[in-house]
């Protein structure tokens, strides 16, 4: 387990389709989130049992404040060597210049079509014009960029196509997100129609010469390329749940609960833990006690979940 995704708040300035309903979700009390020195200690804690890579999620991580002087701390933390964001990209562009400084190193912008009515459609904001220049400007900055798009029946499947052509003169890599049902109300169709296998059929259909290519360790991307493209486009089974075996993710939600998978529904509150006055040692004796019971795969953790408590979560509760 050396990859934390660690979610700083649960509040967003978008609305989209696939993770709260039009009216948004109850947000939390400040007083109920971790704070920054509570994060940083639990950081700390995991770094020193050998996490190494943390990103950085929300809701919307640039929704709370002073966010760059939290990362520019945790940054500080020896044995953290990788820290990383996924963001919305609406109040991320005056930030960009600062990102290497503070030790950021690759960004990854939820953006599901590069049509504006579409955009507005899905996200419930008129935000799209932000979110393109901030996507510019992190090409032009040298960042390691992917792109997040969800596949969603209905809503841009006429983009799925251009934003491969995108592809061609970008060194982004644009990854197609199965759609989950964490947005707040549950599975939005019978059954999820856009399956990874489905969206690269669809992309085929378009695109023949598509070549599959090498994976990082620890992916949940299948990668592939168009030969002679500059960048690259990527399929992520989040519903089925292909790459739980190679799974090296913990989570902490905004309100300090650990997941240990994804699917489960946390398997511990550490802000009231440590707000008990427990010692770091005791902390690391809980990580290391809760890693050990982890389920083996998403459906797993799935079953495990309280009784009625089905996935439906909003993502923004929980950071993905
Ligand atoms: P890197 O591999 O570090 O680039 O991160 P990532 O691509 O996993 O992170 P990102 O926040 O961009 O998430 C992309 C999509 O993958 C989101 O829909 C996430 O919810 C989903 N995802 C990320 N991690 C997992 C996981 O462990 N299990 C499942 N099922 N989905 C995941
Ligand atoms: N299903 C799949 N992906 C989702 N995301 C948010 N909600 C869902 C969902 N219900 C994605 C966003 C964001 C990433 C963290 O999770 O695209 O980029
Ligand atoms: Fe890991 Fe759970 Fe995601 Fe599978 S579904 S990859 S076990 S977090």
């Amino acid at each position: 387990m050396n990859y934390l995704r660690l979610a700083v708040t649960d509040r967003c300035n978008l609305r989209c389709f696939y993770c709260m309903p039009e009216e948004g979700i109850k947000y939390l009390p400040k007083k109920e989130l971790l704070t920054y020195e509570e994060m940083l200690r639990l950081c700390s804690n995991l770094a020193e049992l050998g996490v190494s890579k943390i990103r950085l999620t929300g809701g919307e991580p640039f929704v709370r404040n002073d966010l760059m002087d939290f990362i520019r701390n945790l940054n500080e933390i020896p044995g953290i060597n990788s820290i990383n964001l996924t963001t919305n990209g609406v109040l991320t562009g005056k930030y960009i210049p600062d990102f290497s400084s503070v030790g950021i190193k690759t960004v990854n912008l939820s953006l599901d079509t590069f049509d504006k009515e579409r955009f507005f459609k899905i996200t419930r904001r008129n935000e799209f014009d932000k979110v393109v220049d901030t996507f510019y400007k992190l090409l032009d900055s040298g960042i390691d960029v992917k792109i997040n798009a969800v596949v969603m029946e209905g809503q841009n499947i006429e983009d799925l196509n251009s934003l491969v052509a995108l592809t061609k003169d970008h060194k982004v890599d644009v990854r197609f997100i199965e759609e989950m049902p964490f947005n707040g109300e549950g599975m939005h169709y019978p059954k999820l129609i856009w399956n990874h296998k489905k969206i690269i059929d669809h992309i085929k259909g378009a695109y023949p010469e598509l070549q599959r290519i090498v994976d990082p360790p620890n992916s949940t991307s299948y990668g592939y390329q168009v030969p002679g493209y500059k960048g690259q486009i990527g399929v992520i089974a989040a519903f089925t749940r292909t790459f739980c075996g190679t799974c090296n993710r913990i989570r902490l939600t905004a309100q300090g609960q650990l997941k240990t998978c994804l699917y489960d529904d946390g398997v511990f509150d550490f802000r009231d833990f440590i707000r008990s006055g427990v010692s770091d040692v005791q902390i690391k004796d809980k990580f290391i006690e809760l890693f050990g019971s982890r389920a083996k795969d998403g459906f797993e953790a799935e079953k495990r979940r309280s009784a009625n408590s089905i996935v439906s979560e909003s993502m923004s509760t929980i950071g993905g």
